[in-house]
Order: structure tokens, then C-alpha cells, then sequence
């Protein structure tokens, strides 16, 4: 794994987002896996600076998100797909055409997972997939336990999961959906490329087990390890369990 420090989440942001535009330039078709969660916020932010200035063009890119909750329309507040809007979408020229998304309301949800992976399969497949990591070590909404899913699939929140999502439901964590849909982790370990991004202190632990712990299911960021390509846009907080002892 290629491990980068910052010292800010400012410079990481910005940092990523520079990476983000050079993969445009080089490759204007670029498909990309986006993640949602506060880590990215600054990045999306600094992709639409970047953009305004005419450094980041998304005319010819694909985006596939990482995850959606079920039973949420994608015009809900509480959506991922509105987040994406607010951060992301609204502030750049990715055609709506070329933004896919998994619908939690479709009426077969095993269905929809499967229409997903073939989309992904018909793009040519993902170059580049940013992710964030849960406090838990979840990638995506791939939730540590005994099993973990390789395809697209339905998935059942975690509790803790759930309370750091109550932000986008006016902080009640018992509006938070139960369940969601979510690539698998084989998904995104199809990607090109996988950058994962961290901040702060409370995920020092799960990134030093992600880099240097066992590959094991119950702290699905670990499989990263497993990828021929992976990259650590890491905060100076987020890294402090990194440090050559
Ligand atoms: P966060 O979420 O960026 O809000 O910490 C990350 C994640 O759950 O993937």
C-alpha cells in the first residue's frame, strides 16, 4: 500500500482532489467509485474549486456510489444520491446520464444489486474507486462480520453504522434506515485503483489494523491488502498509529 501523510484534512483533501483531476486529465473516460460520509466533504469541495478553475472536467466521465440506503428515495434528504448532489454533482459537469447510483426503492432489491454489477460491468469498470473506512473498518457498507459479500448486495446496518449516519436525519439515529445496498467488497477490489481516505484520531486504530493486522472479515478494510493498487490518503491524526516505532 502507498501510504500518504498530511498533516491537515485540508491538505489531504486537496491533496486527493489534485489526484482526482490528474486521473481526468490522463484519461477523460475515467470511471470512478465515490464514497459519501464527512471524510470526502472536502474533497468534493476542493473537486469543485478545482473545476470552476478549469483544472477537473467531468464531461466525459462515469461515477458509480459505492452504497444507498434501501427504502429511500433518491430525492430524500437523507439519501446518499442527495448528498452526492449537494457535495459533488450540483458543483461540477459529470452528465447526469453518466451518475449511477443504486435505488433503494426499487421493487426487487437482489434485482437492482445485480442490474448494478452489470452496469459497472458495461462501463468498462471502475479506474479509480475513493472510499472512505468506518470507525468499524467498513468499506462501503460492508459491515465487519464473520462473512463478507463479493458481489453487490443488501446489507444490515450496524448500530454504530447507523448513529454515525444520523447527521443526514436531523440526528435521530432511529430514522436511519435498517438496511441498504452496497458494491461488494469483490466490486471494489475489481477497481483499477482504490484510494482510501481518512481524518481524525478515532480511525488511527482501524487504519493500523487495515495496513499491518491480519486480513480478516471482521474489519473488512483489511482485504484492501489484497489489492494490487491501493493508496492511504491518511491525516496526520488518522496516521498517528503508523509512525515507524
Ligand atoms: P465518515 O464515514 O467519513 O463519515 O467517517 C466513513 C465511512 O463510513 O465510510
Amino acid at each position: 500500500m502507498i501510504v500518504r501523510i498530511f498533516d491537515t484534512p485540508e491538505e489531504t483533501a486537496a491533496a486527493l482532489a489534485r489526484r482526482v483531476a490528474r486521473a481526468l486529465a490522463e484519461k477523460p473516460t475515467l470511471v470512478l467509485g465515490l464514497p459519501t460520509g464527512q471524510t470526502p466533504v472536502a474533497t468534493y469541495a476542493e473537486l469543485r474549486r478545482l473545476h470552476a478553475a478549469g483544472e477537473a472536467d467531468f464531461a466525459r466521465a462515469t461515477s458509480f456510489n459505492l452504497d444507498e440506503f434501501a427504502g429511500l428515495p433518491p430525492s430524500h434528504p437523507g439519501s446518499f444520491r442527495m448528498f452526492m448532489e449537494r457535495h459533488l454533482f450540483q458543483g461540477i459537469n459529470l452528465p447526469p446520464a453518466q451518475i449511477h447510483f443504486l435505488d433503494g426503492t426499487a421493487p426487487d432489491l437482489d434485482a437492482e444489486c445485480e442490474r448494478y454489477e452489470a452496469a459497472i460491468g458495461t462501463s468498462g469498470g471502475i479506474d479509480l474507486l475513493l472510499a472512505g473506512i468506518g470507525a468499524n473498518g467498513h468499506i462501503g457498507f460492508n459491515e465487519p462480520g464473520d462473512a463478507l459479500a463479493a458481489r453487490t448486495h443488501r446489507v444490515q446496518l450496524a448500530a454504530s453504522t447507523r448513529r454515525s449516519n444520523a447527521a443526514l436525519f436531523r440526528d435521530d439515529p432511529s430514522d436511519v434506515p435498517t438496511e441498504a445496498l452496497s458494491m461488494g467488497i469483490g466490486t471494489i477490489l475489481k477497481a483499477g485503483a482504490i484510494v482510501l481516505v481518512a481524518k481524525g484520531a478515532h480511525k488511527a486504530a482501524c487504519i493500523e489494523r487495515a495496513v499491518r493486522g491480519p486480513v480478516t472479515t471482521h474489519l473488512p478494510a483489511s482485504l484492501l491488502q489484497l489489492h494490487r493498487h491501493v493508496e492511504l490518503y491518511l491525516d496526520s491524526a488518522a496516521a498517528r498509529l503508523l509512525r515507524p516505532r
